[in-house]
């Protein structure tokens, strides 16, 4: 097992469901709140497992990604964008299942959260494979996939303060 494996994975999964609320514009709110909330447990606790286990080891192992000059401006990026995924979640649930207010603010989770995994793609995902062992990348897909599993219900997602973090993980 690789925690980049098991990250790109866990995008391409999130893709895929996006995808299929694309397929679903005729649906009933019953079946589209069933899809929604899986897709939005798979958003907040992959997130939550990310900042749990993969970016401190990033702090401590990166050099910077292609477009970020650190390990710490890749996981302040990140936290950031993971609190835009967790605020625009929030703000679906304003909205009746299946309206257009409702369709339009999933519409901006899906943007948000496109922006972030490619980002992520680019600078903490790559910094992690040229500088971490295997070794490591392994246990840390381990402790991943477990987190995930026994949160596989959901969690409460909490925004989180950027420089906070960086400063508490370094
Ligand atoms: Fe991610
Ligand atoms: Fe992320």
């Amino acid at each position: 097992m690789d925690i980049t494996e098991v990250i790109l994975n866990d995008h391409h999964e999130q893709r895929r469901m996006f995808a299929l609320l694309d397929e679903m514009h005729e649906a009933s709110p019953a079946d589209l709140n069933a899809v929604w909330s899986r897709l939005r447990v798979l958003l907040e606790v992959h997130a939550k497992a990310e900042e749990l286990l993969f970016y401190p080891e990033l702090l401590t192992l990166g050099k910077g990604g292609d477009d970020a000059a650190s390990p710490e401006e890749e996981t302040s990026d990140a936290i950031h964008d993971h609190n835009e995924i967790r605020d625009a979640i929030a703000a679906v649930s304003k909205h009746a299942t299946g309206s257009d207010a409702w369709w339009d603010t999933v519409g901006q989770v899906n943007e948000v959260n496109g922006d972030h995994m490619a980002e992520e793609e680019r600078e903490g995902l790559s910094d992690f494979r040229r500088h971490a062992s295997l070794e490591l990348r392994h246990s840390i897909a381990l402790a991943f996939s477990v987190f995930e599993a026994a949160h596989a219900n959901g969690i409460t997602g909490q925004d989180v303060d950027p420089d906070t973090y960086v400063q508490q993980h370094q």
